[in-house]
C-alpha cells in the first residue's frame, strides 16, 4: 500500500466511526421526539435516511437500487446478506417506513448507535436464550401484521466479511415467522462490499453498492414440515442473484482484495471475448477493468 493509500484508510476509517457515532447520537435524539408523538416506528427509517445522505458526502459512496417496486406492498419480512459495516449504508438508503430491523442483544449497549437502536424499538434476539427470542419475535409478528408493518432480519446472523461470491448458512427464525404469519419473504441481495471496505486487506474505497430487491415470495402455502426447504430455496435464489450482481464497483485509491481482482480480470477478459465475437473487431487496451455491471469499473485512481 502507498502512503496516501494508508492515509487514506486510516482517514476514513476514522470518518466511518465518527458517522456512526453522530448517527446514532441523532437516532437518539429522532426516536425520542418520534416515541413522544406517537411515531416510533417512523424513527428507523427517518434516522436511515439522514444517514445514508451523511455517509454518502464522507465517504464517496452511492447505492444503486434495483427492484424498489417489489417494497410496495407490506407486510413482509426482507431477508438481507450481511458483510460488513456498511451495511448500514445500504439500509439507510433502502429501509421503508414502518420497518423495524432485529440485532443481537449486545449491540444494545453500543454507545449512540445501540442506544438510538433500543429507542426506536429494535427487537434485541439473545441467541443463548431461546425462549425469550422467540417471545420477541412473536411480538414483533403481531405489529408487523396488524400494523401493516415489516422486519429487517440477517438471516446469516453474523457479518461474513468474505470475498468469495457466497453466504453463510441462513438460520431459520425470518422463516419460521414468515410461515407463522403467512407473511411473504422479500429477499435483498447487497453486491460484494469487500471492494469497498475489507479490514483484512486494508480496503476503504469510494464507490457503489448494488442492492437488487427481489420479488416478495408468498408463504401462503408453506407448511412447517418444508421450512427448511424453503429457506434453502430462498438462499439459492440469493446466491444466483449475489453471482450476476457480482463486486460493488470501486475507486480503487485504497486497495483491492486479490480475489475481486481476479473476478474483475475475468470479467474484461470476457468482454472482450465477447465483443471480439460480435464485431471481429480489436479491442484496443484499456486501464478500466470493468465488472459485469455495465457502465460501472473498478478503476485505478493511483
Ligand atoms: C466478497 O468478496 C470477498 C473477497 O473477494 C470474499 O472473501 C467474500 O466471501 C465475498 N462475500 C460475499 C458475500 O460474496
Ligand atoms: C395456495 O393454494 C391455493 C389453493 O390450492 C391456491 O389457490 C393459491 O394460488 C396458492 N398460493 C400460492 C402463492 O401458491
Ligand atoms: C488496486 O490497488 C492494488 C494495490 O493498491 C493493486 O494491486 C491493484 O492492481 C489495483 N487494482 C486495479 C484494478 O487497478
Ligand atoms: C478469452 O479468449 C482468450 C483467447 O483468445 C482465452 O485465452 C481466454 O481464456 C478467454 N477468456 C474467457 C473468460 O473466456
Amino acid at each position: 500500500m502507498s502512503v496516501i493509500a494508508r492515509f487514506l484508510y486510516y482517514l476514513r476509517s476514522v470518518l466511518v466511526v465518527l458517522a456512526l457515532a453522530s448517527g446514532g447520537l441523532y437516532g437518539v435524539i429522532v426516536s425520542i421526539i418520534c416515541t413522544l408523538i406517537g411515531k416510533q416506528h417512523l424513527a428507523q427509517w427517518i434516522t436511515a435516511r439522514c444517514f445514508y445522505h451523511v455517509m454518502k458526502l464522507v465517504l464517496g459512496l452511492e447505492v444503486t437500487v434495483i427492484g424498489e417496486e417489489n417494497l410496495a406492498k407490506k407486510p413482509y419480512i426482507m431477508v438481507a446478506n450481511h458483510q460488513s459495516t456498511l451495511d448500514i449504508f445500504m439500509l439507510g438508503r433502502i429501509f421503508p417506513p414502518g420497518c423495524t430491523v432485529t440485532a443481537k442483544k449486545s449491540l444494545k449497549y453500543v454507545p449512540f448507535l445501540g442506544w438510538f437502536m433500543a429507542l426506536s424499538g429494535t427487537y434485541f434476539l439473545d441467541r443463548t436464550k431461546r425462549q425469550e427470542a422467540i417471545d420477541t419475535l412473536n411480538k414483533g409478528l403481531e405489529n408487523v401484521k396488524k400494523n401493516k408493518r415489516a422486519l429487517w432480519v440477517f438471516p446469516e446472523g453474523t457479518r461474513s466479511y468474505t470475498s468469495e461470491l457466497t453466504m453463510a448458512p441462513f438460520k431459520k427464525g425470518a422463516f419460521h415467522l414468515a410461515q407463522q404469519g403467512k407473511i411473504p419473504i422479500v429477499p435483498v441481495v447487497v453486491s460484494n462490499t469487500s471492494t469497498l471496505m475489507s479490514p483484512k486487506y486494508g480496503v476503504l474505497n469510494r464507490g457503489r453498492m448494488i442492492v437488487k430487491i427481489l420479488k416478495p415470495i408468498s408463504t401462503e402455502n408453506l407448511t412447517k414440515d418444508k421450512i427448511g426447504e424453503f429457506a434453502e430455496q430462498v438462499r439459492d435464489q440469493m446466491v444466483t442473484t449475489l453471482k450476476e450482481i457480482g463486486y460493488s464497483p470501486a475507486i480503487n485509491d485504497t486497495t483491492l482484495p486479490p480475489q475481486a481482482i481476479e473476478y474483475a480480470a475475468l470479467q474484461h477478459d470476457r468482454k472482450v471475448n465477447k465483443s471480439k465475437n460480435e464485431h471481429a473487431t480489436s479491442v484496443g487496451i484499456s486501464n478500466d477493468v470493468s465488472t459485469n455491471h455495465e457502465e460501472s469499473s473498478i478503476k485505478k485512481m493511483n
